[in-house]
């Protein structure tokens, strides 16, 4: 099962992206993950990283596409982000899950968290870039039938619940 899990920043998507990696037994593709290894040795990346912005999509499906390949089952987190990336996809996924947060719980959660990047401006960048590069990703999966939202707004346990009832409704799901 290929699964996508997509949402602002600090929507939830890494905690709900393990949950459901937990109880599918699906690998977990963390794209900022990643991305904040590569950022070890590529300066370039750092910088982007650091402000917030989104790398460039040339890195990022190259990245993606070597970390998927020969895999047919995973849950991929915060990919794709912009509709270049979304058409330079590989494969269809079987499920798009759409993570809906208002953007004052965001700020509340990323400032509690204290990430590297998560800095009052650097937070305000990557919601106004979720906005303009990631809302049209969401309604062309609307669009393909694929994406099933969530509200991302009440508990982790609460989310994580109604994650597990749309994936058991999913007839893939045979637990
Ligand atoms: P990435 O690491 O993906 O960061 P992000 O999108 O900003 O999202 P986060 O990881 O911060 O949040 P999340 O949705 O995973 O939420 P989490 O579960 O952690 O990307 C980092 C950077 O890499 C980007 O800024 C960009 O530069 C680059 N990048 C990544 N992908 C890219 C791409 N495809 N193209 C180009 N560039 C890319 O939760 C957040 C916090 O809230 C946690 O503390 C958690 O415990 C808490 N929390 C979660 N759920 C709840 C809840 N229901 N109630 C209360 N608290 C909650
Ligand atoms: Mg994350």
């Amino acid at each position: 099962m290929r699964l996508i899990i997509l949402g602002a920043t600090g929507a939830g998507k890494g905690t709900q992206a393990r949950f459901i990696s937990r109880i599918l037994k699906l690998k977990h593709i963390e794209m900022g993950g990643l991305l904040r290894k590569e950022a070890r040795k590529n300066k370039l990346i750092k910088k982007f990283m650091a402000q917030g912005k989104l790398i460039p999509d040339n890195i990022t499906i190259r990245i993606l596409n070597k970390e998927i390949k020969n895999k047919k089952s995973f849950v991929l987190d915060g990919f794709p982000r912009t509709l270049v990336q979304a058409k330079a996809l590989r494969f269809k996924p079987d499920l798009v899950l759409f993570l809906n947060v208002g953007k004052d719980d965001i700020v509340k959660r990323l400032l509690l968290r204290k990430r590297f990047d998560d800095t009052k401006k650097n937070i305000e960048e990557r919601y106004h870039l979720y906005l303009k590069k990631t809302l049209p990703v969401i309604n062309y999966y609307k669009k393909k039938n694929v994406l099933v939202t969530i509200n991302g707004n009440p508990s982790i346990k609460n989310v994580s619940k109604s994650i597990k009832k749309v994936l058991m409704k999913f007839s893939k799901f045979d637990n």
